[in-house]
């Protein structure tokens, strides 16, 4: 299937302040100057805000990664679970349409689609509400015919059901995802044979379906506030430092290939390739010359970091994924830490002392005018 971009694009996109902070959460997994790995995920979690994703959104995520627009798109465009287009605005229903799907009944279930929503798959609904695809198998063969809604599988469907669930979604409900005709997970539809006994930990409904339920965000867009923003390594944001990789086991540590001994003097960036080397990342966070960092901007937002001559959109985001969003923060530098931040300007090394931007912001934070 060809796929490319829709004929029709927002003006712009931009991640809710949360999906913003678990994104910049997310580049710190990566050792430096390889955030570029992060595109995925934070592709995904843009289509998780809007339900698609429109060219802002692929290209405010290309910048945020220091990336070719093109290799982004390539990114996006390469992928199915990636919608190019705009969905429901309820719910994007994707029907297995795969040999057990097949033969249980799936070319039955896209008749109710058609029937329902529009004729052709990727299409909005008259109210656009919804819209769906046919996809390969979801590997849930054992509960066919089934169907992904949002985030989580409806199984075992009939006509019915899936008519059903559409007409409940309509009205604002959601569903209970799992089996649909009275199965609890995929055991024999007459029952279980073997093993009868559940276990005392077993719950309402199997553990997949329990979890939906839970986490009840099946057709929910997500602005980053549903859940406690973890940085990957299990530290909730909101410290006063911008998080650093946990440190290896020492194990790997051992293993890993000597690193060359550096001057004890020379700042190093928070990587996690220092990780990967075996260097502490709680020596990393008390790095004497790494400038005090901020895990979000104070309240009113940030100061327009551009407006230091030599800041563009670019370093502005950098800045901000190093944890710097005020001018007194950085009028406050030491020439040690403006070193630090020089060699942690990937892609713009040097560029603090160039431009001198302490003096500019001692100038800004003071009230004055721009250069
Ligand atoms: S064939 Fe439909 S889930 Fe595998």
């Amino acid at each position: 299937m060809l796929r490319r971009l829709h004929h029709e694009q927002p003006e712009s996109f931009a991640f809710a302040p949360d999906n913003l902070a678990w994104a910049k959460a997310q580049l710190t997994k990566y050792p430096e100057g390889r955030q570029a790995s992060a595109i995925i995920p934070l592709l995904w979690r843009a289509q998780e805000q809007e339900g698609w994703l429109s060219r802002p959104a692929i290209e405010y995520i290309a910048d945020m990664l220091d990336m070719a627009y093109i290799r982004a798109l390539e990114v996006a465009t390469f992928y199915f679970m990636f919608q190019l287009q705009p969905v429901g605005s309820v719910a994007h229903i994707q029907i297995c349409g795969t040999t057990s799907c097949m033969i249980c009944g799936a070319e039955d279930l896209i008749g109710v689609c058609r029937e329902k929503i529009a004729d052709k798959p990727h299409a909005l609904s008259a109210d656009g509400k919804f819209s769906w695809e046919e996809v390969e198998c979801l590997g849930a063969c054992a509960n066919a015919p089934m169907a992904q809604i949002g985030k989580d599988y409806y199984e075992d469907l009939t006509t019915e059901k899936l008519a059903e669930i559409i007409d409940r979604l309509s009205k604002g409900e959601v569903p209970v995802p799992g089996p649909q005709n009275g199965r609890y997970a995929a055991e024999p539809l007459g029952g279980l044979t073997s093993l009868k006994e559940f276990d005392s930990g077993h719950t309402q409904y199997n553990a997949s379906a329990q979890a939906a339920v839970d986490i009840g965000d099946t057709v929910k867009r997500i602005d980053g506030t549903e859940v406690p923003l973890l940085t990957p390594w299990g530290k909730q944001s909101g410290g006063e430092d911008v998080a650093a990789p946990k440190a290896q086991p020492a194990k790997k540590a051992a293993k890993a290939p000597k690193a060359k001994a550096k001057p004890a003097a020379k700042s190093e960036p928070v990587s996690a390739a220092k990780a990967d080397a075996g260097a502490s990342a709680d020596a990393a966070k008390t790095d004497a010359k790494r400038p005090k960092a901020l895990n979000e901007a104070r309240e009113g937002g940030p100061d327009d970091l551009k407006l230091i001559k030599g800041v563009g959109p670019k370093l502005e985001l950098l800045l901000h994924v190093l944890g710097f969003y005020h001018f007194d923060q950085i009028a406050a530098w030491t020439s040690e830490e403006v070193s630090w931040v020089d060699d942690n300007l990937t892609g713009f090394k040097g560029r603090v002392s160039r431009d001198n931007w302490v003096d500019q912001a001692k100038v800004l934070a003071a009230g004055g005018k721009p250069e």
